[in-house]
Order: C-alpha cells, then structure tokens, then sequence
C-alpha cells in the first residue's frame, strides 16, 4: 500500500494502526449495528465511550478532580476569542505572552473582548529572560502557547505566574510530553495534530474559573453552560471524538503512556537537531537549543533553489510536505507522535545525501 511519511503541521499524520482499527470498525461500531458516521450524539453508546474518553484523558494527563473536560468545536482559533469571553466577565484585563505567530493572533483577537496587555514578545530566537516581563498581578489571566507551531519555538518550562490562571494553547504539544495540569487555569488543544483529526478541541478548566463569561458569549461556546450539558449542548463532531478516543487508546496501550511517547520524541527530535547542526550551516534552525521545539522543526537551506529542489526530491522520496508555513517560507518538519522513528531516520538519511549533493 502507498503511503508516505507526512510532515505537514496539520491535520496531520495518523498512526497506522489507528487508521486500521477505524476501518474494521467502519461498518458496525461497538456492535450498534451502525456506523460511528451515522450514530447519533445521543445513545447511549456514544455518550458511554465519551464518558470513558474523559475518565481515560484524567488518568493519562493526571487532570485533577477540580477540573472539567471539555470536547468543543470551534477550532483553537475559534478559542482565541470565546477564552476571552468566558474569563473576563468580572475583570477585562488579561497578559499575553507573545512568543510566535499564534500567540500574536490570540492577542489580536482577545482585544475585541478584553484589555491586552503585551507581557513580552519573543525574539526570532528566544524569549527574553522572565525577570524583564511586564505581568500584571491582577489579571484575570495570563495567555501563553507552549509550542509555536509556525515558528518552532517551544516554551518548556511553565511560566511563573503566581495567582493568576494561567491559559495555555497546547494545539501542537498536547500528549507530547508530561504536562502538570494543577499549574493552569486553562489548557486548550484542536485535535488535528496529537489528538486525531480536524473538528474538535478538547479543553480543561479548573471550576473556579466557570462563572465568569461575559453576557455575550454564544451558548455553545459557553464553558459553564457546556460543562453542565456535557458538552452535548448542540450535536458535538461525533467522528473526531471518536478518533480522539482511538488516539488515546493508542497511546496507552502501544506507546507506553505519556513516558514512552516523550522518550521516542525525544529519541526524533535529538537526531533531527543534530542532522542540521552537523551539515556545516547548510540547513539552520536559529532558534536557542532551549526554546527548540520538540514538534515542529522550522530549517533553512542556503537559497531557494536548494529549497525547490530539496522539497521536490523528498516527495519522490516519499517524504511529503515538508515546506514550511507560508507566513515564514523555508522548510519544516512536524514530528508529532504519530511520526515512526523511521520515518525520522529516512529523513535524517535523505537531508545528508540531499547536503553531499549539493554543498558549494
Ligand atoms: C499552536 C496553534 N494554535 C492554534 C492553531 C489554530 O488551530 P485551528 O485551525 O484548529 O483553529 C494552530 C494551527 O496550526 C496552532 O498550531
């Protein structure tokens, strides 16, 4: 069967096995006699697997009893402007962190509801040192994404925010690594690079945080009000739910948890790192070894013929969209977990021939 190693940043690659248990499972899901296209949100069978998809998301991520799960539309975009809605119905002002170019837009879109205030702006290749940051102890909250998927700049360590919640966009980190939920107010994530396909964001919020959204916050996009439907206050994605939960099985039962999966990305990441740092500068990823992201590795080549040629001769290769976001132009390799350590390997192996070929 054809299938490349897919480098997009999403939607993304899907394991295989994954893709296999959907479709021996296409046509009769959970013995309903039905498909998981065709069922509604409300029988029993599908509210039972969401319930245990949340019991299974609480155990793997560790997510304290004082937080609820969320299973939302609207995309993490979509949430760059309900957050604010929800969270600043008694207090308008809000941090930022702004680290890259999702971070930016949060920002932009968060002025529509609230008072932003820019805590620091990172560089092309770091974030500046947190004793210059400009937080305000008041906020009703501080917004910052661990891992910018455009920039390839990743925020390692939590921010240090003391009492204010702290919001924080995990769409192209979720269940990469071990993440301590008891340090957020907020963490938000859409499906289609970790956690399966396009359609669906998952969201974790501490209770407290329930009963501040302001009067113009569409029901459905209101976290309170969903968290007492459970999120079935409207016909919630039923396929990327489901997907979500295949994801999560996959990760328990073949990737050894949240330990096996951070120690294989860590394994691919660390030879992709070391593949461009050893080819003499004619692949550069600028960004400071401790803001290097884990999932999305951003390179240059030397001119844009190399680029041209590099992204042409890695798809015959089976390699496929590797070119990076159009906002920064260059080349960029996601890794998520989904990605085989071989498909890595045939990329590190395929980047030396491609630098042998055609350095100067
Ligand atoms: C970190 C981050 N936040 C937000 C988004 C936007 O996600 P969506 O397309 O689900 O709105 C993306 C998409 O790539 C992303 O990488």
């Amino acid at each position: 069967m054809f299938r490349v190693f897919n480098f997009a940043a999403g939607p993304a690659m899907l394991p295989e096995t994954v893709l296999l248990r959907a479709q021996q499972e296409l046509l009769n899901w959970q013995d309903s006699g039905t498909s998981i296209l065709e069922i509604g949100h409300r029988t029993s069978v599908f509210q039972d697997m969401l319930a245990k998809l949340e019991g299974k998301l609480r155990t793997l991520m560790n997510i304290p009893t004082n937080y609820k799960v969320l299973f939302l539309s609207g995309g993490a975009q979509g949430h760059f402007s309900f957050i604010p809605m929800n969270l600043t119905g008694k207090n308008r002002d809000v941090d930022y962190i702004v680290s890259g170019i999702w971070s930016e837009r949060a920002a932009k879109y968060a002025k529509r509801y609230a008072n932003v205030n820019i805590v620091t702006t990172a560089t092309l290749t770091g974030v500046p040192d947190s004793s210059t940051w400009n937080l305000n102890p008041n906020a009703a909250y501080v917004y910052y994404c661990p891992n910018e998927t455009i920039n390839g700049l990743q925020i390692h360590d939590i921010p240090e925010v003391g009492n204010v919640p702290l919001v924080g966009d995990f769409t192209s980190s979720i269940l990469s690594s071990h993440v301590d939920v008891s340090k957020f107010g907020l963490i938000f994530a859409s499906a289609q690079k970790n956690l399966g396909i396009a359609g669906i964001t998952l969201l974790i919020i501490r209770d407290d945080l329930l009963d501040q959204a302001q009067e113009c916050t569409p029901e459905i996009f209101n976290y309170k009000i969903q968290v007492e439907q459970n999120s079935l206050l409207n016909t919630i994605p039923t396929v990327p739910v489901y997907i979500m939960d295949l994801m999560v099985d996959w990760i328990v039962n073949e990737q050894g948890g949240l330990d096996g999966i951070s120690a294989s990305n860590q394994r691919k990441i660390n030879k992709l790192y070391a593949c461009i740092d050893n080819s003499n500068g004619f692949y550069r990823n600028d960004i400071e070894p401790k803001y290097r992201s884990l999932m999305n590795v951003p390179f240059n080549l030397q001119n844009n013929d190399h680029l041209k040629y590099f992204l042409a001769e890695a798809g015959q290769n089976g390699l496929a969209y590797l070119n990076g976001h159009k906002l920064v132009g260059g080349a960029r390799a996601s890794v998520y977990n989904a990605m085989p350590e071989e498909g890595v390997d045939k990329l590190v192996e395929f980047m030396q021939h491609f630098a042998a070929k055609y350095a100067g």
